[in-house]
């Protein structure tokens, strides 16, 4: 059984859509640890529900970069992890743990990437970027992460139709719910060999 160490920042709705697949055992694998950079994040608070150990890691407890990357490596080796996701992940991996780790870091992007990706890409900038585009797809990528946003490898995507009166609120929504499955099937293959 792998161990998931996974990151988020805000809702955790990815968050608890893997811990939803483990609990029912269609990902071979558990959470071992959840780390945010957001200490009032709803991700902490799943998490903590869950009996999941759960970390608030920033600038404001570690201003110290060497000692944030210390302790946040610290705990990802403390609690065995085998695979990193990042779910909603608003800040950047040391250099550090992208090494430790390469090749077992994955992040979910709202999008078919490499369109609507990169630095100011995130949260309904990415619908409203699609919209504006004119795009009749869009979808979910689930991509390898390196030290560039969206820029890894990319390790699967699915498409989800533009609606034409979609709003960036609407589309967010849709593809939303299309993570949540998404999220789980990719993990499931990847714990599976
Ligand atoms: C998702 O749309 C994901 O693709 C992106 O951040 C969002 C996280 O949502 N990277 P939640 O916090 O898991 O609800």
């Amino acid at each position: 059984m792998y161990n998931i160490a996974v990151f988020a920042s805000h809702g955790g709705s990815d968050l608890q859509a893997i811990m939803d697949g483990c609990a029912t055992g269609q990902i071979n694998a558990r959470v071992c640890v959840v780390i945010s950079n957001n200490s009032g994040s709803m991700a902490l608070e799943r998490a903590r529900r869950a009996d999941i150990p759960a970390w608030h890691f920033s600038a404001k407890t570690h201003p110290e970069p060497g000692m944030l990357d210390k302790v946040v490596m610290d705990t990802l080796t403390a609690h065995q992890t085998d695979i990193i996701v990042l779910a909603g992940y608003m800040r950047k991996l040391s250099a550090n743990v992208l090494q430790q780790y390469n090749g077992r870091i994955y992040n979910i992007h709202p999008a078919l990437l490499p369109k609507f990706g990169g630095q100011g890409m995130y949260g309904l900038h990415v619908h409203a970027a699609v919209i504006a585009a004119g795009e009749k797809v869009t979808g979910v990528t689930i991509h390898h992460v390196n030290s560039k946003y969206d820029a890894g490898d990319i390790v699967a995507q699915t498409e989800v139709v533009v609606l034409a009166d979609d709003t960036s609120e609407s589309l967010a929504a849709r593809v939303l719910k299309r993570e949540h499955v998404f999220l789980v099937e990719v993990l499931q293959s990847i714990c599976a060999g």
